[in-house]
């Protein structure tokens, strides 16, 4: 674990401390985006610095957490399934303390389902709460029965010194920024996550240093909205500038970053990966639709000629540049014509990868209010058709892989039993024979088939 000058809080960590004959554990599942992940390893950093274990069977704990996801509704209903789940484990322990987190507890509405159809959730705490969760635990133990179901604040600071405990040794999450002020019709994300926030260059820089000093090979930057960095920094600094800061730091890694809006996508930027080798040679960019018309029902200000010419500028710039994307299908009042747009659009941008969602109602956003004619069952079939004509773009475009060789970051045992799984910068996986030790590390790998999505190949 490292701790980025933390203040350790001695009191509480002595108040928990003194309810427990052995330290306790708990137990944290976070759903959702790498933003959550990323929260998730600060809640067991805290939980850690107070004297915490952690434990992967909810059924070993003394703490379970869910930090939880909001952006569609079926995220929503597992998690309420999940709580619900915890309600005999709670009857045989008593002591146990359940409680959830994350993006689902920014909202009045699930705090007040919570308190009315879940008594044995015990505590809720926001976003902006993670490093009070000591002393929030503390209050809870002494406290008895009482529940400590908070109301979410919103913070304009960003608390720089939580400790964190990461899930991997060797790929890390950087974020660079909270929050996002786009409102994009059908999202939630801006009510529960609040305004941007950018954190000062400098200490993204000092994080940046201590992973790659740690030998995290591969760091990804993280945002709602990453190409609108530095927005209210002085002095003014954008993410391109970013970019290139972090890439002076000398040492064995490579960068990503997540997500780009197409708006602020500029061409700077572009140019920056092109000209930095330690940056991936790959674009998520979400267009969501190939329509004008949804576009701009969207609130996405740009037009899908505007976003072909930013993704034929990065063909042009960057060799080899691969693009990866979010689709929603069925928003509302999405015509057939509309969606043929979308089609269209994924044969000619030719994406690596496609992330797809039908569209799901989230109340309090504009969308929820626009008519939705389309039945379920029609999204579906539409959806169904997506991923035939993605399915037949991302097969063609692996196999034209095979036959190269790259350099590839090993994460581990792949599925093919004997075998190693090494990512490639566009995301791709490659399956090969190799010595475990190479877990963590970069290895030269040949191509020599693919199936699907998935290359095999073997160690140059
Ligand atoms: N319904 C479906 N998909 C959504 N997303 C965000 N909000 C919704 C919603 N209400 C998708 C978008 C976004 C991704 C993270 O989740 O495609 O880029
Ligand atoms: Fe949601 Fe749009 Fe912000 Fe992304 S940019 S988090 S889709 S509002």
């Amino acid at each position: 674990m490292e701790i980025l000058h933390f203040e350790h809080n001695e009191q509480a960590a002595q108040i928990i401390a003194s309810f427990y004959d052995t330290p306790p554990l708990a137990y944290i599942h976070s759903f959702g985006c790498q933003q959550n992940v990323n929260d998730g390893e600060k809640i067991k950093g805290v939980l850690a610095d107070v004297g915490f274990g952690l434990c992967d069977a909810p059924e070993q704990a003394d703490l379970i957490l869910f930090n939880t996801c909001a952006v569609r509704e079926h995220a929503e209903q597992r998690v309420f399934g999940n709580v619900g789940a915890l309600k005999s484990l709670k009857e045989k322990k008593p002591r146990l303390i359940i409680g959830l987190c994350g993006c689902m507890a920014q909202q009045p509405t699930v705090v007040e389902k919570l308190r009315q159809s879940y008594p044995f959730v015990d505590l809720v705490f926001g976003v902006n709460a993670i490093d009070t969760l000591p002393q929030l635990l503390a209050q809870k133990l002494t406290g008895g029965k009482k529940r400590l179901l908070q109301t979410p604040v919103e913070r304009a600071d960003i608390v720089e010194e939580i400790p964190i405990r990461r899930d991997s040794d060797f790929r890390a999450w950087l974020p660079i920024m909270y929050g996002c002020d786009n409102f994009c019709t059908y999202c939630i994300v801006p009510y529960v996550r609040g305004r941007e926030r950018s954190r000062r260059p400098e200490d993204i820089l000092a994080e940046f240093c201590q992973l790659v000093d740690a030998g995290y090979k591969e760091i990804t930057l993280l945002g709602q909205n990453v190409n609108s960095y530095g927005k209210g920094l002085e002095p003014r600094v954008d993410f391109a500038d970013l970019l290139e800061m972090l890439c002076r730091v000398p040492g064995d890694y490579h960068l990503r970053f997540m997500t780009s809006h197409p708006k602020d996508a500029s061409r700077k930027l572009i140019d920056v990966i092109a000209a930095e080798e330690r940056i991936c040679n790959h674009l998520h960019l979400p267009v969501q639709s190939g329509s004008d018309r949804i576009l701009k029902e969207m609130n996405r200000h740009y037009t899908v000629q505007q976003y072909l010419e930013l993704i034929d500028y990065a063909k042009a710039k960057i060799p080899d540049v691969t693009f990866s994307s979010d689709i929603i299908v069925g928003f509302p009042g999405e015509t057939e014509e509309d969606f043929a747009a979308t089609l269209e659009l994924i044969r000619k941008v030719q994406y690596m990868q496609l992330f797809t969602f039908i569209y799901s109602k989230r109340t309090g956003t504009k969308a929820a209010l626009m008519p939705d004619p389309v039945t379920h069952k029609e999204k579906t079939e539409r959806m169904a058709r997506l991923l035939a004509v993605q399915e037949k773009i991302a097969h063609a475009e692996t196999a034209a892989l095979v036959g190269g060789t790259q350099r590839v970051l090993v994460e581990g045992h792949s599925r093919s039993p004997g075998t190693l799984a090494g990512r490639l910068t566009n995301n791709l996986v490659v399956e090969f024979a190799g010595d475990e030790a190479l877990i963590g590390q970069y290895a030269r790998v040949h191509f020599t088939s693919s199936k699907g999505t998935i290359l095999k190949g073997e160690l140059v």
